[in-house]
């Protein structure tokens, strides 16, 4: 079947077969289906959608796409956790140290920033050196030292997902449901582990905006995950309101080192715990989610989770003075203060997240560089007092459109005489 008949067949709401679906993705990957088409095939998905069998042929033909790691030289389950990603998100780096001190073997596969959203890899780039683009061999022994390795998504892994993504990305065509599970699930499957925890953010700083859509992508990415044979748990948490204290690259990994080193944001730690005990448990390292969480917190207390965090910096390529002996490298600095007194009701995290891409955190265009040490301090959030002139951020920076950045800040917070009731991290467990 022609490329443009596969497109109708969709528009027109239809099935497609597994034949249509392969030759559609094959046919991009190795350039004989245009940017266009393609384009217009995924705007017939985002409108039409995708049945449970469909994603999940679209899932198996973006594999097929690339080459998959192996790890069975490592007995034992290995176990990933993927965000969908947010504003402060800074677990993955949390997360991977502590499951790691607790026995879990994690190939941790990451991305970059993606519009108002932060990425794990820009942020481990903020420390000089080091690389998320290793050699085979090096994963296999950085995952084997430290019980985790932080990776890219190489040219030649899941090549159709890397490609689908940046036509994504400038079609409108990110917020699909199927599209969604279909990259997630592809890069996880790919990479090799059995066991995956999915912290699927809801929220206006997230992809999905409201329950129902968060409870549809758990869904889809749970059916995946089952037909392909692996372990998962989607933990829907809360991204109406930053996460943590910083937003942006290097503050977010110092706030990071300070939270494995006992001092976290409450709200960061209890997410970090609970998505940390939902790895040990897959991993089946623990009896009881409660066993798993208290062997979590074990491994801050006891600092081993942070010993692992210091070596995996060294084994990929960095220097730890970066996390031991904080350095500032940003010029300026501007606070964003209360414009009455009364308690913060709302801290509107799409805002926040566009704010820091103004001062140089994210990229605008896929081709824009970032400062990785420009950054937002997060000095009150949600249910916080404050009066009127009181610094709600702090942003520090080098350059960009400081000027944006404040009005998108102010406009983000809304203050009001009542104090809010305090809402949940977590929303729900699948
Ligand atoms: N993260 C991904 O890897 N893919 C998406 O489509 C959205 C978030």
């Amino acid at each position: 079947m022609r490329a443009v008949d596969c497109i109708i067949k969709k528009r027109n709401g239809e099935k497609l077969t597994e034949e249509n679906i392969n030759e559609l993705v094959r046919g991009y990957v190795t350039g004989k289906i245009p940017d266009y088409q393609i384009s217009a095939f995924l705007m017939a998905i985002f409108f039409q959608g995708l049945d449970f069998e469909e994603t999940w042929m679209l899932t198996n033909a973006m594999i097929s796409s690339g080459k998959r790691f192996d790890f069975n030289e490592i007995s034992g389950i290995k176990v990933d956790k993927h965000s969908t990603g947010g504003v402060g998100d800074k677990v993955s780096l949390l997360l991977a140290p502590i499951a790691a001190a607790c026995g879990c073997t994690i190939p941790m596969m990451s991305g970059r920033g993606l519009g108002h959203t932060g990425g794990t890899l820009d942020k481990l780039e903020s420390l000089p050196g080091y690389r998320v683009f290793l050699k085979e061999e090096e994963v296999h022994s950085i995952l084997a030292a430290d019980g985790f390795v932080m990776m890219g998504q190489t040219e030649d892994f899941v090549p159709a997902d890397k490609l689908m993504y940046a036509l994504r990305d400038v079609t409108g065509t990110v917020e699909s449901i199927p599209l969604i599970a279909s990259s997630i699930m592809s890069k996880k499957i790919a990479e090799g582990s059995n066991a995956l925890v999915l912290d699927l953010k809801c929220g206006s700083g997230a992809f999905m905006k409201n329950i129902h859509d968060a409870k549809k992508l758990a869904e889809y990415i749970v059916g995946t995950a089952k037909t392909a044979g692996l372990k998962i748990k989607v933990v829907i948490s809360d991204m109406e309101r930053p996460l943590g204290r910083t937003i942006g690259n290097y503050n977010e990994v110092l706030e990071s080192a300070a939270a494995l080193r006992g001092n976290a944001d409450k709200r960061l730690a209890e997410l970090t715990y609970r998505l940390a005990g939902w790895m040990i448990l897959l991993s089946e390292k623990a009896a009881s989610l409660e066993e798993a969480i208290g062997m979590a917190e074990n491994a801050v207390a006891s600092g081993a989770a942070f010993k692992l965090f210091l070596q995996n910096i060294e084994h990929q390529g960095a220097d730890v003075d970066y996390i031991l002996n904080p350095k500032t490298l940003y010029t300026y600095t501007k606070n964003v203060c209360a414009e009455k007194s009364g308690y913060i009701t709302k801290m509107n995290s799409y805002n926040v997240g566009v704010a820091s891409v103004y001062i140089g955190c994210g990229r605008r265009t896929k081709e824009d560089s970032i400062d990785h040490y420009a950054g937002i301090e997060v000095l009150k959030n949600v249910g916080d007092k404050v009066t009127v002139g009181e610094p709600i951020f702090t942003l520090c920076y080098n350059n960009g459109d400081v000027q944006t950045a404040c009005e998108l800040l102010q406009s983000a917070i809304e203050i009001s005489d009542d104090k809010p009731k305090d809402s949940e991290i977590i929303f729900e467990e699948i």
